[in-house]
């Protein structure tokens, strides 16, 4: 059995004072959910998260971290910064910092590397945009992004990193991947991980979904057999939204 994850990241979005409100609003609202509940804050607002965190069964991740461990490397936030400030996991890959900030599948794997040295559990992102996606690229895509940003691992070191598929054409946008587009690919990745680390390992590993997760579409996602979580960008903002989907129902 796979523990599922429901993991909220805010983006740009929440003060010190806005985040300590909505973890205020959530923790209670989230304490039977049988998932591994994760919020994704600002960098600046992790110190107080943690502290408005304190006796929830909320864990706390980070949105990016740094490929390098520590020295002059100017704006920079290091995976042990990371974990000093309370982090448990932290977001890797997600298409915006693909897409915005110019993250190669390079990049990527040494920043998965150095969470990993640090104790980081790893939600590591992939997806592919619509012109992929139309031009029936999706899992030469995601194949590159996989193999790429995961090589050098070693099996045990798998063992904490978890895979988000985000289709970049369903963030943000209200379109959400059928169920069955979903399933298909997380099978694919899954089949992926299976030759690269081995049955166990691919038994193992959880597939989050993200793209437009809503509370009317949680449940049939979560039926999937291979999809064990999601990654919420906007419904993560409202404490009821994100409590509903943290307690989903796993309804075919
Ligand atoms: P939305 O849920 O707003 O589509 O965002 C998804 C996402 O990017 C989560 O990382």
């Amino acid at each position: 059995m796979r523990t599922p994850i429901i993991a909220g990241n805010w983006k740009l979005h929440k003060n010190r004072a806005e985040a300590a409100e909505l973890i205020r609003q959530l923790a209670s609202m989230v304490q039977d959910a049988e998932a591994t509940v994760i919020i994704a804050p600002v960098f600046t607002t992790l110190e107080s998260a943690r502290i408005a965190l304190e006796g929830s069964n909320i864990a706390l991740a980070a949105q990016n971290c740094s490929c390098e461990s520590s020295g002059a490397f100017t704006g920079e936030v290091s995976a042990s910064h990371l974990i000093d400030v309370g982090c448990s996991h932290v977001i890797l890959g997600h298409s915006e910092r693909r897409q915005l900030f110019g993250e190669t599948d390079d990049l990527i794997n040494r920043k998965i590397s150095a969470a990993q040295q640090s104790g980081l559990h790893t939600i590591f992102c992939i997806g592919e945009t619509l012109e992929e996606r139309e031009q029936d690229q999706t899992l030469d895509v995601l194949r590159t992004q996989v193999t790429e940003g995961l090589a050098g691992l070693s099996t045990e070191q798998m063992q904490d990193v978890s895979i988000a598929y985000e289709p970049v054409w369903a963030i943000g946008t209200g379109k959400t991947a059928s169920t069955e587009q979903a399933q298909d690919v997380h099978s694919f990745v899954r089949g992926m991980i299976f030759s690269l680390f081995g049955q166990q390992t691919s038994e193992r590993v959880r597939i989050l979904y993200g793209g437009s997760v809503k509370p009317e579409n949680v449940d049939s996602l979560m039926a999937q057999q291979d999809i064990d979580g999601a990654l919420v960008g906007g419904a993560s903002l409202k404490a009821e939204d994100f409590a509903r989907i943290a307690n989903f129902r796993a309804v075919n």
